[in-house]
């Protein structure tokens, strides 16, 4: 992510207006993980799924005590109106997350949402389809930024922070496709003497070519 906001940075403390009132958005992320997702715009086909989608996951983020908190460049009103078509697109699923109104998009540019291709109807910048997760400490842990053509997974969504969330209690770090309940490996930076310790339940090195034991695997929960 060139320049805005990065990874291990504190979230910016910024202030918009929102479906449910205005929020600060460092005072949201207080105590607890959050995730901030960005849209391109209100009334728009993709963003549509895509927020009763995220909206249907809400028990999942609520099992991992995270909150949500949307942002689409569109006025407040705007996005209470759409939020109806919300609610009958994907049945069941109420939107119980705020949507943070950015028209002149400075809380956008400020969390680093920003599209650089895509532009409205009058040719003003719209927002990506960014979604970045933030610690209980305010800290940036995770983006990702995908361009307006292409929707989000939120089976990837809950994947990774069950990652990050994994990796916060223990010194460990989840390889690639890990699901919940796989193996881990020890991260490089714990010695086997410290793993002895933090890992009494035992792990496997993985014999490599190179005959360096770095790949260890273990379980943790
Ligand atoms: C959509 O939400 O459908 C969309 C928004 C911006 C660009 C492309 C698609």
């Amino acid at each position: 992510m060139g320049g805005g906001w990065a990874l291990g940075e504190l979230v910016p403390d910024v202030e918009a207006d929102s479906t449910v009132g205005h929020i600060k958005v460092r005072d949201y992320c207080k105590d607890g993980w959050t995730i901030i997702f960005s849209h391109p715009g209100d009334y728009t086909p993709v963003c549509t799924t895509e927020l009763g989608k995220i909206a249907a996951y809400n028990p999942e983020f609520e099992n991992r005590g995270v909150k949500l908190l949307g942002l689409s460049t569109d006025s407040v009103e705007d996005h209470l109106g759409w939020i109806e078509d919300i609610e009958t697109y994907t049945p069941g699923a109420p939107v119980l997350y705020p949507i943070l109104a950015d028209p002149d998009r400075k809380i956008t540019v400020a969390l680093n949402m920003m599209d650089p291709d895509e532009k409205d109807a009058n040719g003003k910048p719209l927002a990506s389809r960014a979604l970045h997760i933030v610690g209980p400490d305010c800290r940036l842990k995770l983006s990702f930024l995908y361009p307006g053509t292409t929707g989000r997974n939120f089976d990837e969504v809950l994947r990774v922070l069950d990652s990050l969330q994994l990796a916060s209690k223990h010194k460990i770090a989840t390889p690639a496709n890990w699901q919940p309940g796989e193996p881990v490996v020890i991260s490089p930076s714990v010695s086997n003497e410290e793993a002895k310790e933090l890992f009494p339940q035992g792990w496997e090195t993985f014999k490599l070519p190179s005959g360096q034991p770095y790949l260890r695997m273990t379980f943790v929960e």
